[in-house]
């Protein structure tokens, strides 16, 4: 179980759940959009952390700035396929960014690579596993199946904003894929925030517009962004995830920032609102809500 430090001004948001547990309830779907943090109880992701360990954290031999932004934040079955073919020795990609795996992550070792990729697809087969039985009315119309596989250190406190307006709902499962806890704050969940700043920050101008523009507002001139790091006084909880502990979170409504973490898997669906337990409960018609509650607060 994770170790969690809580914070009295936090709502607790935690609840732990073995896959057992899961399965006799039918599922989480109910509790994940109510914005819960749910770790699995008594379960570790079965991998060999080894193989994991035996990449490379550092992407400083990656040139490219885009190739080393996909490398970053790859998707693991970047390292399902064999190579093409085989020049000087050493594997081909048709992909520049899977070849920037080979060559810089895995430093062209064919065994690094192999069992990294064996690693990555037991996970990768387990995380979806996981999925069915959490979700199993869901209705999944895309995937982003992520696998970070390099170091991150103090992230500021951030909601996640996708760059996609569109009114779909998320479902998100993380894993810690290394031998050393990944530490993470997480703070207010965001329809909370919202409700306590709005007339603070005028946030009744952001209403009926794409709740991302919201998202950055709140990151950004609130949290400080990119350009204050950590110069934020919102309270938070502290987290440190067990090695190969697996948690689920909206990542729209729970506010969070990476402190320490080496390699992480992270995957996520786009769902059909109408397969949800309550399709209220999805992410913009929160935001729609709690944008209509405020504003007949304020004309009452
Ligand atoms: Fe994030």
């Amino acid at each position: 179980m994770a170790v969690i430090e809580r914070h009295p001004d936090i709502e607790d948001y935690f609840v732990e759940l073995s896959l057992d547990e899961i399965a006799r309830r039918g599922g989480l779907a109910d509790i994940f959009e109510e914005g819960l943090v749910i770790l699995l109880k008594d379960y570790r992701l079965p991998v060999d952390y080894d193989a994991i360990d035996a990449i490379s954290r550092s992407l400083d031999d990656i040139a490219d700035p885009q190739i080393r932004r996909r490398v970053k934040k790859l998707t693991t079955p970047m390292f399902f396929d064999e190579p093409s073919g085989t020049a000087d020795g050493h594997a081909t990609f048709g992909d520049a960014a899977r070849q920037a795996i080979y060559d810089v992550l895995c430093r062209r070792d064919r065994g690094v690579f192999e069992k990294a990729a064996t690693a990555l697809k037991n996970a990768h087969e387990q995380v979806l596993r996981i999925f069915e039985m959490c979700f199993p009315d869901y209705q999944p119309f895309r995937l982003i199946p992520s696998a970070r596989l390099t170091r991150t250190l103090f992230e500021n406190l951030h909601w996640d904003n996708h760059s996609i307006d569109d009114d779909f709902h998320q479902a998100r499962i993380f894993a810690n894929l290394d031998t050393r806890p990944r530490i993470w704050n997480v703070g207010h969940p965001y329809p909370q925030w919202v409700r306590e700043h709005y007339h603070e920050h005028d946030l009744g101008r952001f209403a009926g517009k794409d709740p991302n523009l919201m998202i950055d507002y709140a990151n950004g001139q609130v949290l400080g962004g990119t350009q204050e790091l950590w110069k934020d006084t919102a309270p938070r909880h502290r987290v440190a995830f067990e090695p190969g502990e697996v948690w689920l979170a909206e990542s729209r409504l729970i506010s969070h920032q990476i402190v320490y973490g080496e390699a992480a898997m992270v995957y996520m669906w786009f769902v059909r609102n109408d397969s949800m337990a309550d399709p209220e409960k999805r992410f913009n018609r929160r935001i729609q809500s709690v944008h209509e509650e405020m504003q007949g607060k304020a004309a009452a």
